[in-house]
């Protein structure tokens, strides 16, 4: 059976991979030519290891390949999943262009196919988006009936970035949000090798269930920024404090790491998204407001404690570490380096930045501040540093690096090193949330 997926990013390819691997035969389908032909030569667009280790299996096998003719994949498969990106406008609503021209190229297929094909949203959308303005999409430019004709679905995904691949093929739910029961039903047969828990929903439930989630993860990522800000300064660390909380098994030990904000594709626009939906409702909601504003202000606490240790950050110079979204990634949609960086420069300091995977596309966005092409290099001479993203290899800060520096100040902005091990190099360690001397 053959399976088309419409987008051949994150969600898209490690979708695609997952059928896949499922054995289906899988098309992928982008606009963009350069994606299609590094797909078709097993090279991923981003950097993401075993999702690219499995992509090249498949390619080399025969059962995955791309493709720039969206209408000739879909027409010839059984299934076509939506996993076009849903940005952010400059006003915080959901950006729905990409999912339109997407779901054109869908009707134009459906019109001329005999067969019941399911369409299937992944992408992240809006409560009421499937059936207020992609069901009208797919029938108008189709003539056929939503339901009757052919099915539809959305089915939520809730892989992170960094583990596309083993959080798509174990999911910790599957849901499938159908208009028809005939739709729902074969789609949750294509998942039967999956043993996952499921959860059948109609379609704004399954949109909902989404928003619902990533709000939470970023309620819980902003909780534990509030309780290591007031922890740093009534003279406690938060980690032990956080970690007991976690304990408890109706709060749960992960998301609960304080640092400099949550940033990536996914969490600030979902909860800009949401925010605008529902006030098109009529309702406010101050929770959300409050989450954005409070990540907005997140990264100065970062600076604010370099500040209480080295004063006057005016001529200084600073080594910021990690400059993607988060460790792991190449991706810098969103990252808190952005305004972290913003504000040294607004404070006149000379920030000198390094990335392991992210700086081409980092450098990007901010041209004109110097780059070190190590570890060692970014922190020599600096009169402090700053750790943005918690990639594997900063935990390993030493002697030999903390040794090159002006001023041996370290702070911690994710969280990601030991205290002890910084001290016992001669560091003065700094951390969100650690008021401890
Ligand atoms: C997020 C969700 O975690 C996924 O479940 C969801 O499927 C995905 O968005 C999506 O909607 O597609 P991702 O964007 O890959 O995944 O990033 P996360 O791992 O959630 O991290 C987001 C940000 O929060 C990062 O900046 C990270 O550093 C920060 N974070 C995370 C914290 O500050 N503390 C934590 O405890 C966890």
């Amino acid at each position: 059976m053959r399976i088309c997926v419409i987008g051949a990013g994150f969600v898209g390819l490690a979708t695609g991979v997952t059928f896949g691997k499922l054995g289906y035969e899988v098309v992928c389908c982008d606009i963009d030519k350069g994606r299609v032909k590094s797909v078709n030569s097993g090279t991923l667009p981003f950097y993401e290891p075993p999702l690219e280790k499995e992509l090249r299996i498949l390619v080399k096998k025969g059962s995955l390949a791309a493709t720039v003719d969206t209408v000739a994949a879909v027409k010839a498969s059984k299934f076509a999943f939506v996993c076009v990106q849903t940005p952010s406008l400059p006003s915080g609503r959901i950006d729905l262009r990409p999912a339109k021209t997407a779901c054109g190229s869908i009707a134009k297929a459906l019109k001329y196919s005999r067969d019941y094909i399911v369409v299937v949203m992944k992408s992240t959308v809006v409560p009421s988006t499937t059936d207020l303005f992609i069901r009208p999409i797919l029938e108008k430019g189709s003539g056929k009936t939503a339901g009757r004709d052919f099915g539809l679905c959305m089915n939520p995904e809730f892989l992170q970035e960094g583990s596309a691949l083993k959080d798509s093929m174990e999911p910790t739910r599957i849901i499938i949000g159908s208009l028809d029961r005939r739709s729902g039903d074969m789609l949750e047969s294509l998942y039967a090798k999956i043993k996952s828990p499921r959860l059948r929903t109609d379609l704004r439930s399954a949109e909902m269930i989404k928003y619902a989630s990533n709000t939470f993860l970023a309620t819980k990522i902003s909780y534990s920024n509030e309780v290591a800000n007031m922890c740093v300064r009534l003279g406690i660390d938060s980690e032990p404090v956080l970690k007991a909380v976690g304990m408890d098994p109706r709060v749960g030990p992960l998301f609960l790491k304080p640092g400099v904000g949550f940033g990536g594709s996914c969490l600030p626009k979902d909860v800009r998204a949401l925010k605008d939906r529902v006030r098109l409702e009529g309702y406010e909601s101050r929770m959300l407001s409050t989450l954005l504003k409070m990540n907005d202000e997140q990264p100065r606490e970062a600076i604010r404690l370099l500040e209480n240790a080295i004063g006057d950050l005016g001529n200084k110079r600073i080594a910021v570490l990690g400059l993607a979204f988060k460790g792991g990634v190449d991706d810098v949609r969103e990252t808190r380096a952005v305004p972290l960086i913003t504000g040294l420069l607004a404070k006149r300091a000379r920030v000198v930045a390094y990335d392991p995977m992210a700086m081409q596309n980092f450098i990007r966005l901010m041209p004109t501040i110097e780059y070190a092409s190590s570890v060692s290099e970014c922190m020599k001479g600096a009169d402090g540093c700053i750790i943005q993203a918690d990639w594997p290899q900063f935990r390993k800060l030493g002697k030999k690096e903390i040794s090159l520096m002006r001023a041996p100040v370290i702070v911690d902005g994710r969280r990601c090193l030991d205290p002890a091990t910084i001290k016992r190099a001669g560091g003065k360690y700094l951390g969100i949330g650690y008021g401890l001397q």
